[in-house]
């Protein structure tokens, strides 16, 4: 067993050259809540579709409006299409979310680590995730269920701003009901007479049912809430090697030669974006260049 998630190969379709996009063709937009879709792309050169490991990100290219990093969102037992899921914030996001199904995009990658889900194996694994954090993690939780049996307990704690922001709700509840994942799902605001859950995603760790010594945790959020979350998983007894994170930082190349994503001695496009809560701990606090 590693203790850290480690660099993911990606043999077969990636480019020789890194820096070089393939295009992509979209064939589907699917809209998942107010501001987040997932786009559905294959290759325009009908050739092999990209292979990948959960966790692993591509650089999206909108040509005209710029390039951003997004996690492939798909199983990565069945590749094709080519699955993005996406929240839009600014220019390039909004570009790819409002092009139309035929629109040629360009995909690089994939890079960086996986989340490695085999590590988990024999342990209890709880994935802790709020948001579009869902999407990064869909890949790894896909992959276990894949291999149900070989896993303890399986918990998905997932929080939202609100019920309408809950990302592919119908899905979590089929996991729920067929793959007898416990299911613990919170919302942070709430309409009157809302019936589930109100509170902060962090809070469902502390009484969630698995064995924390025996457990293993992946959790993906914005940063405040993944350092709350592995904080208190640490505090139940996980040990900090078996609690994995998704670390976000600006990114320009991908590829570890630009510097935009360093944090301290780390290049997140490398060397993460999935790491380890020991190593990732003590520069959880410093701020982005
Ligand atoms: C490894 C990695 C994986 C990612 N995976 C996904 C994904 O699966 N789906 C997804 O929707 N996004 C993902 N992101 C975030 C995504 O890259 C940014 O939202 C995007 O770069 C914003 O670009 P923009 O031009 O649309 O907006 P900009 O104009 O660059 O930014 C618009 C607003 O969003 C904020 N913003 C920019 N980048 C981020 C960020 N990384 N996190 C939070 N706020 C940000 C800015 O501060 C600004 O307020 C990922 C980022 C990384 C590094
Ligand atoms: S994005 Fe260029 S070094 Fe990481």
């Amino acid at each position: 067993m590693t203790t850290t998630a480690t660099r993911a190969s990606s043999p077969g379709s990636q480019p020789a050259d890194p820096m070089v996009p393939r295009r992509y063709v979209i064939t589907h937009v699917r809209q998942d809540t107010r501001d987040t879709f997932t786009l559905l792309l294959d290759p325009a050169d009908g050739g092999p579709p990209l292979d990948f490991a959960a966790g692993q990100f591509t650089m999206l290219h909108a040509f005209g409006v710029g390039e951003v990093p997004i996690s492939i969102s798909g199983d990565p037992a069945s590749p094709a299409p080519l699955e993005h899921t996406i929240r839009n914030v600014g220019a390039v996001t909004r570009a790819l979310v409002e092009a139309a199904p035929g629109t040629e995009i360009g995909v690089r990658g994939p890079f960086g680590t996986s989340w490695d889900a085999d590590d988990a194996v024999g342990h209890d694994v709880v994935f802790v995730t709020g948001g579009i954090g869902l999407a990064p993690l869909r890949p790894a939780i896909l992959d276990v269920l894949r291999n149900r049996d070989a896993y303890g307990k399986v918990l998905l704690l997932y929080g939202s701003r609100t019920p309408d922001d809950i990302l592919y709700g119908h899905e979590m509840h089929r996991w729920a009901d067929l793959d007898g994942v416990n299911l613990q799902m919170t919302v942070d605001n709430a309409p009157y007479g809302y019936k589930g859950k109100v509170g902060f995603v962090t809070e469902l760790v502390a009484r969630a049912g698995f064995d924390p010594r025996n457990a293993f945790a992946f959790v993906c959020g914005p940063e405040v809430m993944m350092r709350s979350a592995a904080t208190a998983l640490n505090a139940r007894g996980v040990p900090k090697p078996k609690i994995r994170l998704s670390m976000e930082r600006s990114m320009k190349c991908g590829v570890g030669l630009c510097g935009h994503c360093q944090l301290r001695e780390l290049f997140v496009c490398v060397d993460g974006p999935v790491l380890d809560f020991a190593r990732l701990e003590p520069l959880m606090n410093v701020r982005e260049l």
